[in-house]
């Protein structure tokens, strides 16, 4: 598919987007790009993944949407999805152009249902809110994307997002027990609902979980919730080596019994962009790697045992230090140094390549040495922090200063596929939270049978007929 094969925004298509939406929330931009360049993104630092809309539409309902996607098949438009735009695999970037639809305004809280522990949104409410809003019922969505603060929850939705606490948690599709879907050919579907078990017919609800945008647009979430946590500690503890920090988490698990809520991990130079972009002092200079451990529950006895068990076990193995932070302001502290890593790193060093690899747990250590023989190989920086716990590493080929950038251009497509190969000779696959997007779309291979990616574009195309919704995501048809 390319470009030229999609028809023209028209200003007869525009009139009648305005028809369907009111003329406020149609915006072609007039000739002004400055309008429309916040939705040819997301942050992805690298520009060659941008790409400018037609036009951004902004609806307000299901059945906006529905006549929009009736029209766009008609007209033979591509629609892009598009939640906060924190993706990182250029998910909502509308790479032919055509019409953006961005979720802004459907940003509502619907229903609480604490006796089915139960809370349904609409896609654009910002996931952070979800939890502010049922703190005081003691309840929440333990889903914990990194970007919580920015990210909207249908985005979450759509690319099965994981985050920080899914070691005991588990990622967003545990959660999501309903969904309302305008299809791409614009009929509205419901699927699932508050039933914590259903096996009627095929999972098209988890299938639609991490779909990326690309087999239907979510207008309703029904999300189960769980009791709130009363307590936590969060424990940062150094390594001088990444070896002897990544082999606590087996080390944790069996001989200490315990799963903790979350096991993050961070290079010195993750560690020391983050720090150094937050202008936050951290005495910790001779740490070469570091964890960050956070247990939770309900009594702050058992947390108490739990907590002095990881760090007598972390001292045992060589940790360097080991820092408490058990009250909100320290384990704030903390927290914030490892979410910002991806930012900081956008700031500091643009000319980069956030990837996303996942490896069984037990073969973490051996992926990071080879992902350092990469390094080196080709003379780049990449520094590495993620989610140990899942066995999750965002590994970011960065380009050195001295390296010219036509040289980092024609490099990086095989060092990319250098690192997916041995992601996969260690058992693993090459995107574990962020999606395949447009961005990993050439590397499917690497962690698919060509039997399942066939497959794949056949439900696409079951779906999606005139491929107009999200096209050019995941795969090419
Ligand atoms: C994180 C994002 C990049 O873990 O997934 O910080
Ligand atoms: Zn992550």
């Amino acid at each position: 598919m390319a470009k030229d094969q999609y028809s023209a925004v028209t200003p007869e298509i525009i009139a009648e987007l305005e028809k369907i939406l009111g003329k406020k929330w149609v915006i072609s931009g007039d000739g002004d790009m400055d309008k429309l360049e916040p939705y040819s993104h997301d942050e992805i630092a690298e520009k060659s993944y941008a790409h400018l809309p037609d036009v951004v539409i902004k609806p307000r309902t299901a059945a906006e949407i529905a006549a929009v996607m009736k029209l766009a098949n008609r007209a033979n438009i591509p629609v892009t999805p598009r939640g906060a735009g924190s993706g990182l695999s250029g998910g909502a970037v509308p790479l032919y152009g055509g019409i953006l639809l961005s979720f802004e305004r459907m940003n509502n809280i619907l229903e609480i249902d604490k006796d089915n522990l139960v809370i349904v949104v609409e896609p654009g409410v910002v996931t952070n809110d979800i939890n502010a809003k049922l703190q005081d019922d003691g309840l929440w969505f333990a889903g914990y994307p990194m970007s919580v603060e920015s990210c909207f929850i249908g985005g979450n939705v759509a690319e099965d997002a994981g985050g920080g606490k899914a070691v005991k948690y588990g990622v967003t599709s545990r959660y999501i027990l309903g969904l309302e879907i305008v299809t791409p050919e614009g009929e509205i579907l419901h699927l699932g609902g508050k039933n914590v078990k259903d096996v009627v017919g095929y999972n098209l609800l988890k299938l639609m979980v991490g779909s990326e945008g690309t087999l239907g647009i979510f207008t309703k979430i029904i999300i189960k919730l769980m009791p709130l946590p009363t307590e936590a500690v969060d424990l940062l503890v150094l390594f001088k080596d990444i070896e002897s920090a990544i082999r606590m988490v087996p080390i944790i698990m069996t001989f200490g019994r315990i799963i903790p809520t979350a096991v993050e991990f961070m290079d010195k130079l993750s560690f020391q962009t983050s720090c150094k972009y937050l202008n936050e002092h951290m005495p910790y200079e001779q740490a070469g790697a570091m964890l960050l451990i956070e247990v939770d529950g309900n009594n702050f006895e058992q947390l108490e045992k739990e907590y002095e068990t990881i760090g007598e076990l972390c001292l045992e193995h060589g940790a360097l230090e080991v820092y408490v932070a058990d009250n909100h302001t320290t384990r704030e502290r903390v927290w914030k140094i490892r979410r910002n890593i991806a930012e900081a790193f956008m700031v500091y060093s643009p000319v980069q390549s956030l990837e996303d690899i996942v490896v069984p747990v037990g073969n973490i250590a051996k992926i990071l040495s080879e992902i350092e023989k990469i390094g080196e190989k080709y003379n780049i920086l990449i520094p590495c922090y993620g989610h140990a716990g899942d066995g999750n590493l965002h590994a970011t080929p960065v380009k050195k200063p001295e390296m010219d950038i036509a040289k980092w251009h024609r490099i990086l497509p095989q060092l990319l596929l250098e690192i997916y190969q041995k992601t996969r000779t260690y058992g693993g696959t090459i995107s574990g939270e962020h999606g395949i997007g447009h961005k990993r779309k050439n590397y499917l291979g690497e962690s698919l049978e060509p039997t399942a990616i066939e497959l794949m574009k056949r439900i696409k195309r079951s779906f999606d007929p005139n491929y107009i919704l999200n096209p050019g995501k995941i795969f090419d048809l």
